[in-house]
């Protein structure tokens, strides 16, 4: 989400006449888009505005100017800290407000000239959306565009800090969404990864009056000429619906890999998570998934350590990952985040117990993935090349499975979808070789 909306900060000031720079020394204006799920994040924020105060100085020093700005979550929840405590920061900016960037620039240029007046904090919740206020040009890098459909969360986990930084569950209207989607294909995007905190409990307004959901949408996304893979993340457990399981079955463009976080194998750790499912559900609809798309692989969301998790809890997680086979998966030490309900619970777990339990959960998910990689051998995959690879002659491209390949091949390819010959599967990433035939003919 953050890379996405990065890009968009990036299209509302390119008519201000910005555009990107290669690093941080030297430029005209910074932007530390900061994200705040879990701890330290502010702490990293203030570590690195320190080192961008040297390059700040150092420009000024020169006669130049660097306006330097955080946005994302850390600006948004701890906005009025940053700038007592980092007063050469010259704005402070939350994710929905980055629409009104120039307006912000503008202030911002005006007191950085002048004595006196101080940086720009814009941390509403705008009335407008940003998404009616955001130019429509996109600079696409690349065939793959991410594109977000929905923001915020109503699920209160009690865990994490989303619904109180991205705010409420908001869904774009679907004809927005479609019309962005073409606009992406027409300039080159052969893959769109639709984003959302809360991206399944997509509930968009549609053109023909009634409220579309996911399923729905990636329908209609699926009609655009040229889009050739489309994929989501994240999605809730809970939002899952029977619509968009049999998209699953009945779109060939929907990729066959899914993000599903469960969080926890134990119903009683699920029940003080707030998570609003149990064990059992998340089964039963892998098992739905799994009827609708054989082929489907799975990525998980896993925290250990969470107040009153025991071992015997513990170990129902590990039984869950056992049952369930993750293609990949993230997983992390609980981190007790100030304002959310689990902060207050008692029965803090030690943080031996949680690196033991995340050592022993990791070395289980990255065997699974390690196996399901190798799985690939002797498959022939058809791999969408994005970029040229470290070594001379090598190409770096995704599987349908979102696998890192790494490919033998001409750059010329970059862009398109090859079928790659895969002679082997390591614990991160495929290698192969294009097929001679689409060498010779340049595409798929
Ligand atoms: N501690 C540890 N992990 C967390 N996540 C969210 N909040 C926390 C927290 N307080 C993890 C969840 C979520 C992912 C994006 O980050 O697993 O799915
Ligand atoms: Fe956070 Fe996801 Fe739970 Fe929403 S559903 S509160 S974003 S973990």
């Amino acid at each position: 989400m953050n890379v996405y909306d990065s890009a968009r900060m990036a299209d509302v000031l390119a008519p201000l006449g910005y555009e990107p720079a290669d690093a941080p020394d030297g430029a005209d204006m910074v932007i530390v888009n900061t994200c705040h799920i879990r701890e330290n994040a502010s702490e990293k924020t203030f570590h690195e505005l320190g080192r961008l105060r040297q390059m700040k100085q150092r420009k000024a020093a020169e006669g130049g100017q660097m306006v330097l700005a955080v946005a994302g979550c850390v600006a948004q929840a701890e906005g009025a800290e940053i700038m007592a405590r980092a007063p050469f920061v010259d704005m402070v900016f939350g994710p929905q407000a980055y629409h009104r960037l120039p307006e912000m620039v503008a202030r911002a240029t005006r007191s950085a000239a002048g004595p006196g007046e101080r940086g720009v904090l814009d941390t509403d919740f705008p009335v407008e959306s940003k998404f009616d206020h955001l130019p429509e040009e996109q600079k696409l890098e690349g065939a793959s565009a991410f594109l977000t459909v929905q923001e915020g969360c109503d699920k209160f986990c009690t865990f994490c800090v989303v619904p109180y930084t991205r705010g409420a569950e908001f869904s774009r209207p679907a004809a927005q969404i479609v019309a962005e989607a073409r606009r992406l294909v027409g300039s080159g995007a052969k893959e769109i990864t639709l984003l959302g905190q809360n991206v399944n409990a997509y509930h968009g307004a549609g053109p023909d009056g009634r409220d579309w959901g996911l399923g729905r949408l990636i329908r209609a996304l699926a009609e655009i000429d040229g889009l050739a893979r489309i994929r989501y993340t994240t999605s809730h457990p809970r939002d899952m619906d029977d619509d968009l399981i049999s998209a699953h079955g009945a779109v060939p463009a929907l990729m066959p890999y899914l993000h599903l976080p469960v969080q926890s194998g134990s119903d009683r750790v699920l029940e003080a998570m707030n998570r609003k499912h149990k064990a059992a559900d998340y089964r039963r609809i892998v098992d739905k998934l799994r009827a609708a798309r054989p082929d489907l692989a799975l990525s998980s969301d896993f925290i250990v350590g969470f107040p009153g998790e025991s071992e015997a809890d513990f170990k129902e997680t590990l039984k869950l990952v056992g049952d369930v086979g993750y293609a990949q998966a993230f997983s992390f030490k609980y981190s007790s985040r100030p304002g959310t309900p689990a902060a207050l619970l008692e029965m803090q777990i030690e943080e031996q117990a949680k690196s033991d339990r995340l050592y022993a959960l990791q070395a289980l998910l990255t065997e699974q993935q390690t196996a399901f990689n190798a799985s690939m051998a002797g498959r022939t995959l058809p791999v969408l090349v994005e970029k040229t690879g470290k070594l001379p002659g090598q190409l770096i491209g995704k599987s349908p499975y979102l696998q890192s390949v790494v490919i033998r091949g001409n750059p010329r390819l970059i862009g398109q979808i090859v079928p790659v010959a895969i002679d082997a599967g390591y614990a991160n990433s495929l290698s192969g070789s294009v097929e001679p035939v689409a060498e010779m003919e340049g595409a798929a």
